[in-house]
């Protein structure tokens, strides 16, 4: 079978086929560390699980789904933003996804036509790009560098691009680099987009993996004339990947497009586990330090660890990731494999997320600080 052009663009989801790797790795025998995925390995809290079963006492649990969420859970949404934002939301300013990914697919179409530009980052999340191509939009990649603590630089743009352009996706704190964006940032990027009559979003899937105490900021809390959107996600605060359950929260003309996309090409989320996600968001503020102080206490150790073995890193804040700079004389692909065959550690090449991170490698924080120690044990000084 001969698959269409756009889809021949894009290569398969790296990991798809770190996934299988893996996979033959244990069958062979060998002990891995998996600092690849951003999957937190830490439990769900028993408050949630009950809420999940107790979902299915609720009358129609079985049903196809409400396409835009149960009401519950959008207030409950509505709750946090206010709480812990001071950003006032109304029901049709929310649209809940199943995971933060279908929203960041969904958007594309509902906001841009064929051959029309949306900016992503480079390096960045490899959906915002993958899924612009999958469309037929046109990407104009803006380099994060270090020097610019990984915030675009937006006057680099090309002014061509900036006529054509539909969207523009950011993503604080960021993945891979676990770069935190502030005020003066969002406030800049909002002015430019408006400006130009770009529809921006933040992708704040790590906007509660920061500093223990801090206050969490959102895009929406810079955006006065609520022109963009921001997605959320319950993947990696509450350690539910599998779940899949996400939002979106914003404009309600973009938000109205996007259920618009999204009632037709696929149905609401199961009603258990949209109640499983009212009762995460009921979890106090001591949960959410918890996990922070986990993450931070990892991050500790590992930077450690990066500076014992040689190893470069930018010293970021935000997420739990790692971005560190590939030994000089490896390749990025060539020392993830090092990694691997001296400690069994999984890690992602910086390639997986753009050409910008060809340089790079992502450990992700999602194993135990022991797990982590001992691995780096066994490789050498670079
Ligand atoms: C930046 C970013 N956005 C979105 C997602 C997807 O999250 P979800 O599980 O809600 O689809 C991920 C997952 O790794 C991510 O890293």
């Amino acid at each position: 079978m001969s698959s269409n052009n756009r889809l021949n663009s894009i290569s398969e989801y790296h990991f798809q086929k770190l996934d299988i790797l893996k996979k033959k790795l244990i069958n062979d025998g060998k002990k891995i560390v998996d600092l690849s995925i951003g999957d937190p390995d830490l439990e769900v809290d028993k408050s949630i699980i009950q809420s999940l079963i107790e979902g299915f006492n609720v009358n129609g649990y079985n049903k196809y789904p409400p396409y835009d969420g149960i009401e519950e859970l959008k207030l409950g949404i509505i709750n946090y933003y206010r709480e812990i934002y001071n950003v006032k939301l109304t029901l049709d300013e929310v649209l809940i996804l199943i995971g933060s990914k279908e929203g960041i697919n969904n958007i594309i179409p509902a906001v841009c036509d064929i051959g029309d530009y949306a900016i992503v980052p480079n390096p960045g999340y490899p959906v915002y790009s993958t899924c612009c191509h999958l469309w037929g939009v046109n990407t104009y990649n803006i380099v994060l560098k270090e020097n610019n603590s990984y915030l675009p630089h937006l006057g680099d743009i090309d002014k061509k691009v900036l006529d054509k352009c539909r969207l523009f996706a950011i993503n604080y704190p960021n993945n891979p680099t676990g770069a935190t964006a502030n005020s003066d940032f969002y406030k800049e990027i909002v002015e430019f987009c408006n400006n130009h009559n770009i529809i921006i979003y933040n992708d704040a899937a790590y906007n509660e993996i920061i500093k223990k105490n801090e206050a969490p900021l959102s895009i929406l809390q810079f955006d006065p004339q609520k022109k963009c959107v921001e997605f959320g996600t319950f993947s990696k605060t509450y350690n539910m990947t599998g779940f899949r359950i996400g939002y979106v929260v914003g404009n309600s003309r973009v938000i109205s497009s996007l259920l618009k996309v999204k009632s037709n090409v696929d149905s609401g989320q199961f009603i258990p586990i949209q109640y499983a996600a009212i009762a995460a968001l009921k979890l106090s503020r001591d949960y959410v330090n918890s996990i922070r102080n986990t993450y931070e206490e990892r991050k500790k150790i590992t930077k450690r660890l990066l500076y014992e073995h040689n190893i470069e890193f930018f010293d970021s804040e935000g997420t739990f990731y790692l971005w560190c700079k590939t030994p000089a004389k490896f390749n990025t692909e060539k020392f993830c494999e090092e990694l691997l065959n001296a400690g069994g550690l999984v890690v992602t090449p910086g390639n997986a997320f753009g050409d910008a991170g060809a340089d790079n490698f992502r450990i992700a924080l999602t194993r135990d600080k022991m797990e982590i120690f001992n691995a780096f044990n066994k490789i050498s000084v670079y």
